[in-house]
């Protein structure tokens, strides 16, 4: 048994999130979690809302709520969600808390120690229309790398380039749309990021492993023009972390914050303190994921996160890490995404363009979307969400495949044996060599499960549903009835295992009809297995089932068409 220690990119806490937003990182996170639970390791899933910086300032002042407020709401509505996606966070922590509050001031006090936070006087957009200085979102421009003219001040969300606000082309107030700035001198603090360029290269460098989108996005940043660039840390919000050294003031920082992008990573660590305090554990508790002088050595820590937050989990946060000298535990495996896009254009929380995580619930339950989003992951390139593509997998991986199978085999086995396993014949060659089949598929799933091959290991169940399908369909217990009913009632006895078996195998990636499923065959035991000849026959000749309601509604070409005009136009709230 392994420790395993999950964290999913830390959603912004600005409004609700996209279906692209979730199969970036939280959702294919919970399906390794799932899985690494069921295989019967020791899991920590983490994740919470990235509640600082100027997104939070600007959505809270369109709501025309006090920021505070406004977080604590958005931070139920998405935690609400993300139970309704079947989620299974230990626990979703906020980065406002307590906890990272310290956390972060306590990480700036080391890195300050250790030489490697230097102060930098700033020339920093002013707008008097607004009467305030405006960092990162508050500002809004053409991107110079790609001419996308809504780039925000901190990152082109178009080509993923990380930007100051100075190198926008024509910016603007995001607040006002001012044009009329002024650059004004305000002290900040860097993090000397250049400094560790080295130990940094031969860190990534030794990640053989890691997906070529994480590594090269991380090398691009080291070696591209000039290299690893000090990034500033501090920003003139009222919003966020205090600067402070550890417990004490830093001079000449006060009324300011720490940037978002400092305080957010080290949130994966304060998140393990608040889920510690809310089961009632000591600090041996967290810190035994994370401090390898706490035994952390012993843990495999993964992280999951879309391809836009790449340099600053190679890049930021391995500088906070590696530079307060102390024990933390670094990053193992970082998975990384592309994008999902929406019917031909981007999925886009400012332009409100896609389907949104509450409307997805409001038309199916989560685990079609699960189903869809999982088995179509962005992962070698971007992929594309059509409504058409998502009514075809529905109907018929979905609805056709291990619905109907289920379908059927419950309810022949019924009509003809009653409810329960049938006694009968002995499983044959057909039985056999099913067996063998699985055994191979079940192998290779496990696989890509543990490579996070989110696609290889989806397409692999529809094949180990296909394949009980195709049984199904060469024994046909139906018409094997009619001359040989104890040669049907073994073939059913198969069915109905393979049901349970399937119930085990799917619930990584759809957990609700996994245990609806297992509910159905009357079976509390979810073991993982591992002999499938075995798996089988585990339910006995008398074992009582009940024949499920219909697991997957087909999609209609009406109810198709409907969502699509639904969703054509921008989301109003
Ligand atoms: O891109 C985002 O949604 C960020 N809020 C992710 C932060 S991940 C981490 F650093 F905590
Ligand atoms: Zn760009």
């Amino acid at each position: 048994m392994a420790r395993i220690l999950i964290t999913s990119a830390i959603p912004y806490i600005n409004g609700i999130k996209h279906l692209g937003n979730l199969v970036g990182s939280q959702l294919p996170a919970d399906l390794f979690a799932r899985y690494m639970r069921m295989r019967g390791h020791e899991v920590l899933f983490l994740c919470a809302t990235d509640e600082h910086g100027t997104p939070a300032e600007l959505a809270a002042a369109k709501a025309g709520k006090p920021v505070e407020q406004y977080c604590a709401e958005m931070h139920e509505v998405q935690a609400g969600l993300a139970r309704g996606f079947g989620l299974s966070f230990d626990h979703f922590g906020r980065s406002s808390s307590p906890q990272n509050h310290k956390l972060t001031q306590h990480f700036a006090g080391k890195l300050d120690e250790a030489g490697l936070i230097r102060e930098v006087t700033e020339r920093q957009f002013y707008s008097p229309t607004d009467g305030r200085f405006l960092p990162d979102r508050y500002i809004e421009g053409t991107c110079p790398n790609c001419g996308y003219d809504r780039a925000r001040g901190d990152q082109c969300e178009n080509c993923t380039k990380q930007l100051d606000p100075t190198d926008l082309i024509d910016p603007r107030s995001a607040v006002s749309g001012a044009t009329d700035l002024e650059l004004r001198d305000s002290k900040h603090l860097y993090l000397r990021q250049s400094a560790m360029k080295d130990d940094l290269d031969a860190w990534i460098t030794s990640k053989t492993d890691w997906p070529v989108l994480t590594t090269s996005i991380a090398k691009k940043w080291l070696h591209d023009g000039d290299g690893l660039q000090d990034r500033g840390i501090t920003r003139d919000l009222s919003w966020g972390v205090p600067v402070m050294k550890g417990d004490a003031p830093w001079p000449g920082m006060e009324g300011k914050v720490f940037y978002v992008w400092f305080d957010a990573p080290i949130e994966y660590i304060a998140c393990s303190l608040e889920w510690a305090e809310a089961q009632g554990l000591g600090d041996d508790a967290w810190e035994r994921w994370w401090r390898t002088d706490k035994g952390a050595d012993d843990v495999r820590y993964v992280q999951f996160m879309g391809k836009d937050n790449v340099p600053f989990h190679t890049l930021g946060f391995p500088v906070t890490i590696l530079g307060s000298g102390e024990p933390w535990k670094l990053v193992d495996h970082l998975k990384s995404f592309n994008y999902l896009n929406y019917d031909g254009g981007q999925f886009s929380t400012s332009q409100g363009r896609g389907v949104f995580m509450d409307q997805a619930l409001a038309i199916l339950p989560s685990d079609y979307w699960r189903w869809w989003l999982l088995s179509h992951a962005p992962e070698s390139s971007d992929s594309e969400f059509t409504w058409e593509n998502f009514q075809v997998s529905v109907n018929k991986d979905l609805a056709d495949v291990l619905g109907n199978f289920v379908s059927r085999i419950t309810k022949f086995c019924r009509s003809k044996f009653g409810e329960a396993l049938p006694e009968g014949g002995a499983p044959g060659e057909r039985e056999a060599a099913l067996a063998a089949e699985l055994q191979t598929r079940l192998q290779a799933y496990e696989g890509f499960m543990e490579a996070m091959e989110v696609r290889k290991a989806a397409a692999e169940l529809r094949a180990i549903w296909v394949a009980g399908n195709e049984y199904a369909q060469s024994a046909a217990p139906w018409t094997t009835f009619k001359t040989d009913p104890e040669m049907a009632a073994m073939q059913v006895r198969t069915g109905l295992n393979l049901i349970r078996l399937y119930a085990v195998l799917s619930a990584p990636f759809i957990p609700d009809t996994g245990a609806r499923m297992l509910e159905a065959m009357g079976c509390e035991d979810a073991g993982w297995p591992t002999d499938v000849a075995e798996a089988l026959n585990a339910l006995p000749v008398g074992h009582g089932f009940t024949v499920p309601d219909v697991l997957f509604a087909k999609i209609s070409d009406e109810d198709r068409e409907g969502w699509q005009a639904q969703f054509a136009g921008q989301r109003k709230d």
